[in-house]
């Protein structure tokens, strides 16, 4: 039997290439090796005021991505999140499982709602008990995310672990798949804050369907760190975040990138990541425009299908050894 990873990524704003390089890449490295389930968390979306005609957009527009980046629906499970009831339904248990005080404390929570929690919705601070019900429905072995994703991984882990000393064995303990390299990718114009869709310095991040023109601009303007070398060091995080760039687009090993670099100045550096950037993405970019909606719908349709099977069977068992019953079923 094949070991399950689940991931998941947000119909909002526009897919960067610290999405790509942290998880979607990953996802479809593994997918072959793993069963697959790949959602689309449009109930996630709506923490934050959404416009309902673009979510819905949104929504198809990342299932296209979803497969432009390479995930086969003929291997893997592509669905929307609303599809599967069964995410809201495990979503309310888990909020009686979860504490409040560990919710407060994750950073996200607290970023996006510093100085206004009488007007940010209690969404906003429940999100990762909705995220923990993702993973735990399918039982799952790994989920490749990005490190902006980590605690909610690990509350994942201890709501779990909490659900299955006070009921008995009912949750996988999922573990997390960072990628050593890319997990992180900073902003270009403020490399201090990670790269962000809702970042409003639209130079920091680039998109996934960013044009030629628009990457080679934005990486002209990408900030640098003072200094002349292009090296990997931590200690100047502006180009060691371009390198990292450099190297995941290029697959070149870090000795050969900053062999390529060796006397080379910021702006051949630049125009040359540039490229890179431009060449790996363009025959994504190429493949985003071939599904129709209606190739979208079926491939959507039979995703959720086989998902609620399986999320149902957990659910009913969460209910059964917590004594949910019903005059129904
Ligand atoms: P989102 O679209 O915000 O739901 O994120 C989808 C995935 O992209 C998650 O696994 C995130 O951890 C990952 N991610 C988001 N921003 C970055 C970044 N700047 N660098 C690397 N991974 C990221
Ligand atoms: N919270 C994740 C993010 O914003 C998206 C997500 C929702 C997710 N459910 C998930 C990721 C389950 C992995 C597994 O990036």
């Amino acid at each position: 039997m094949k070991k399950r990873i689940f991931s998941g990524a947000q119909p909002t704003g526009s897919l960067h290439i610290g999405n790509y390089l942290g998880a979607l890449k990953n996802w479809v490295s593994l997918q072959n090796e793993f069963e697959s389930f790949f959602c689309i968390v449009n109930l996630h979306a709506i923490t934050l005021p959404q416009d309902p005609q673009i979510l819905k957009q949104k929504t198809l527009d990342l299932a296209r991505i979803y497969l432009a980046s390479g995930i086969d629906p003929e291997v893997s499970t592509i669905f929307i999140q609303s599809d599967v009831s069964e995410h809201a339904e495990l979503a309310w248990v888990l909020n009686c499982i979860a504490r409040m005080g560990e919710l407060e404390r994750m950073t996200q929570f607290k970023d996006k709602s510093k100085g206004k929690t009488e007007r940010v919705g209690a969404g906003l601070l429940t999100y990762p008990v909705l995220m923990a019900s993702d993973i735990l429905l399918y039982q799952t072995d790994l989920v490749p995310i990005g490190q902006d994703q980590k605690q909610h991984l690990e509350l994942t882990r201890d709501v779990a672990e909490r659900f299955n000393r006070d009921f008995g064995e009912t949750f996988k303990i999922p573990e997390a798949f960072i990628p050593p390299v890319g997990a992180k990718i900073q902003s270009l114009a403020e490399p201090a804050k990670k790269m962000s869709k809702s970042d409003e310095n639209l130079n920091g991040s680039i998109f996934l369907l960013d044009d030629a023109d628009t990457i080679t601009k934005k990486m002209k303007k990408a900030v640098t760190d003072s200094g002349t070398e292009i090296t990997f060091d931590n200690s100047r995080p502006a180009i060691n975040n371009l390198l990292t760039i450099y190297q995941l687009m290029t697959g070149k090993t870090a000795e050969e990138c900053e062999a390529n670099f060796a006397g080379k100045g910021y702006g051949h550096f630049k125009t040359e990541t540039a490229e890179a950037v431009i060449e790996y993405l363009r025959p994504f970019q190429d493949r985003v425009k071939n599904y129709t909606g209606e190739e979208l719908k079926i491939i959507l349709k039979n995703g959720a299908e086989k998902a609620k099977t399986i999320a149902r069977e957990t659910l009913n068992d969460v209910y059964e050894k917590m004594g949910i019953v019903g005059a129904i079923n």
